[in-house]
């Protein structure tokens, strides 16, 4: 994959996009991109299939209403946003078009050419194809290097996943914007070259197939392939219940389509080639369930499971990581291939992938077989060279980036490297999340172990890396697309310069769960923005849009998705930023009244009733938010507050470490966190006045 880091001014400028066919994947792709706020125009072959794409999206954002995922007004917005018609000359100002029309070549090769006579050049032109190569496509298209593969998943409007294709005359400048298309329209985008299956069918459609095979091979009932899959995979849906959603012939197109590409291994079992051709729609999934067949059905299809995967990093179709991620985002697994090839051990895991390919007369994948005995490197920080700057990427969206040793131990090294350089970095992350904090269940299981040691070493390393991303010769620029919240709010702050997308939004929840932000949040938030609305951040855990940050000064720009990276070379390119002296001054008009209410009065103050809202409603908002919050993670907040502010950073800093054991061992940080865990209020120690 280019390295997707800050690049040239981009000639491909996507703002407004189309879908070609308003059947499933084509009604709910083009649902998801005007939910995300652009305009999307929805072609089908008539006006009549055209109504009901149109409907399909109407009653899917009417259930949407009906179990409060929007609102009235939204979906409003949404279908403002849309517009069906099967006339193609609407396609002339169209930036990005993705095809969903029937799984036929030549009716997809006819979509091309027409929309190349309707499109301008500039336009980038994507399919949607599940079983072609891309390439197939290509003379087809009139400026091939914009063609791209976008392979969505099922259901487009929920799954975050998408797999980003090149051709092989795919230029960088097209694929990268494609590639930025889908971060804005709120998808998570995985590399894939133009291989059969691409990433994640290439190994789901043998897991669901290697299922049946143990069915026919009578290792087990279908009840106990289920029970097993579903065990050793952490899943809620085993083989055979998948095919019964998904239409059990589809799995068998699948099997085929592999099969004929690449080898007999991906063929569909004789039992899945007789039950396609009975009577039945769906496997009874009903019986007694025989749990001495556990291992034999595990092994069977991790085997699989690693074997695939392997040879599609070995062949060059995809990464370690984005395999992985492929795995988590689409299909909901909790590990991905990789992460669980590292838990079953290595050994382990080369004895099974072998046991298929001794099977199928295959040679085991180099990958597997050069694999150190302690384990397969898997990046969760990534780094590349983009030129003028060093790109450094955090890696895991299904866990929306959230901070843990692991991140930190490769994060200190890339940045170290990155930092060896001499080059200005830009810290960015893959997936709908900036960094979304920190991994709380580590906090919990820590705390309940009573090992705060091992939670003071997390936030030491933390402390130690921060530290080296201000103050170096070159600058470092975070690029805050999505959700920065605690941890993720406090690394872009410890960066030199902050540039946010359009959706990123910026918080501090930690009094919300008996903490405070321990990684230098109390300290070089009050530098940046002025004690006051350093005060109402941390105390309330408002969360703040882009806008909004930039009035305060909590960021220094704002920039849609075809120009953050120009925006952030910008930066890059400016001196890093000197230590900052706190603003003594409210930077906004707007935020006046909360600066003043929060300069003038304490935390008990505010909580007893005694600071005077003056009726105002967001002070009165803020007051009862504070009620909320642990009066412990408050009153250290306050403290930390009043004592770093006449220190130099450093040592504030220091400060803040030594009180982060007196807020992690207070009962309230056990509470709070586990709360959040378990999708419940907290409920905090009362102060002695209430
Ligand atoms: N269904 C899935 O789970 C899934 C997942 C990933 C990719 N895909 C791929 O997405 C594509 C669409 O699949 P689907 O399940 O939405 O199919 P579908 O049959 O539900 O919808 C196809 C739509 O395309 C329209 N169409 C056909 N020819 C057209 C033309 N020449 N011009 C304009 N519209 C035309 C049809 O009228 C229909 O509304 C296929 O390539 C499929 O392989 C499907």
């Amino acid at each position: 994959m280019p390295c997707a880091g800050p690049n040239v001014m981009s000639k491909y400028n996507i703002q407004k996009f189309a879908v070609i066919g308003a059947g499933n994947m084509g009604s709910g792709i083009a649902q998801k991109i005007a939910t995300e706020g652009f305009s999307c125009v929805l072609v089908d072959l008539d006006d009549e299939k055209v109504e009901r794409g149109m409907n399909i999206i109407r009653d899917l954002l009417a259930q949407g209403v009906e179990r409060k995922v929007f609102s009235p007004k939204q979906v409003e917005q949404i279908l403002a946003n849309l517009h069906g018609t099967s006339d193609w000359s609407e396609l002339a100002d169209v930036d990005l078009v993705v095809e969903a029309v029937f799984e036929n070549l030549d009716v997809k090769r006819s979509v091309f050419k027409r929309l190349s006579e309707n499109c301008k050049e500039t336009a980038i032109l994507g399919t949607n194809t599940s079983s072609f190569y891309v390439k197939d496509l290509a003379s087809a298209v009139t400026n091939p290097e914009r063609l791209v593969g976008l392979h969505y998943f099922f259901h487009p409007a929920k799954n975050r996943l998408v797999e980003v294709i090149g051709h092989a005359g795919t230029s960088d400048e097209a694929y990268l914007a494609a590639w930025a298309a889908q971060e804005a329209i709120g998808k998570t985008p995985i590399w894939s070259s133009d291989a059969p299956g691409f990433v994640v069918n290439r190994y789901f459609v043998p897991w669901v197939n290697e299922g049946v095979r143990l069915l026919e091979e009578n290792v087990a009932n279908v009840a106990t392939i289920e029970w097993a899959a579903k065990k050793a995979f952490g899943v809620g849906m085993g083989p055979f219940e998948l095919m019964n959603v998904t239409g059990v012939p589809i799995t068998m197109h699948a099997a085929n389509t592999l099969a004929d590409a690449l080898h007999s291994f991906y063929a569909p079992s004789q039992a899945l080639v007789d039950f396609c051709a009975g009577s039945e729609r769906n496997w009874n999934l009903d019986g007694p369930i025989d749990e001495s067949k556990y291992d034999s059905i595990a092994d069977r299809l991790l085997g699989v499971t690693f074997y695939v995967a392997a040879q599609l990093v070995d062949e060059g179709v995809s990464s370690i990581e984005d395999t992985d991620i492929g795995a988590r985002v689409g299909l909901r697994w909790p590990r991905g291939p990789f992460d669980m090839l590292n838990r079953v051990g290595v050994e382990r895991a080369r004895w099974l992938a072998e046991a298929v390919a001794t099977q199928y007369g295959l040679a085991l994948p180099k990958l597997l077989i050069d694999a150190p005995a302690h384990g397969l490197p898997i990046e969760l920080v990534s780094s590349c060279d983009a030129g003028v700057a060093t790109d450094l990427r955090f890696n895991s969206p299904a866990t929306m980036n959230a901070l843990d040793k692991n991140v930190f131990l490769q994060f200190d090294s890339k940045l170290q490297l990155a930092r060896a350089t001499g080059k200005a970095i830009v810290l960015r992350s893959t997936g709908k999340a900036f960094v979304a904090g920190a991994d709380i269940k580590f906090f919990v299981d820590s705390l309940k172990a009573n090992n705060y040691p091992s939670i003071a070493e997390f936030a030491g390393h933390g402390q130690k890396i921060f530290k080296m991303l201000s103050g170096g010769e070159r600058a470092v620029v975070a690029r805050a697309h999505g959700l920065a919240l605690g941890g993720g709010a406090e690394l872009a702050l410890a960066c030199d310069w902050i540039v946010a997308s359009p959706k990123a939004a910026m918080g501090f929840p930690e009094t919300g769960i008996g903490i405070f932000p321990g990684l230098g949040g109390t300290q070089r938030l009050p530098r940046r923005i002025g004690m006051p609305l350093a005060k109402y951040l941390l105390y309330t855990g408002h969360i703040l849009d882009a806008k909004s940050a930039l009035s305060i000064g909590l960021i220094d720009a704002v920039a849609g998705f075809s120009d953050i990276d120009e925006v952030c070379l910008e930066w890059a390119a400016k001196n890093p930023a000197a230590e900052r002296e706190a603003p003594t001054e409210c930077p906004d008009g707007r935020w006046q009244a909360v600066w003043d209410f929060f300069d003038s009065n304490t935390v008990d103050e505010i909580l007893t009733g005694e600071a005077d809202c003056m009726g105002d409603a967001m002070l009165e908002q803020a007051c009862k938010r504070m009620g909320q919050k642990s009066y412990h993670a408050l009153k250290l907040c306050e403290g930390l507050f009043v004592e770093g502010a006449h220190q130099a950073l450093e040592r504030a800093l220091e400060l803040e470490g030594r009180d982060l054991e007196v807020a992690f061992l207070h009962p309230d940080a056990l509470e709070g966190l586990s709360a959040l865990l378990d999708g419940r209020r907290p409920s905090f120690a009362k102060p002695a006045f209430a």
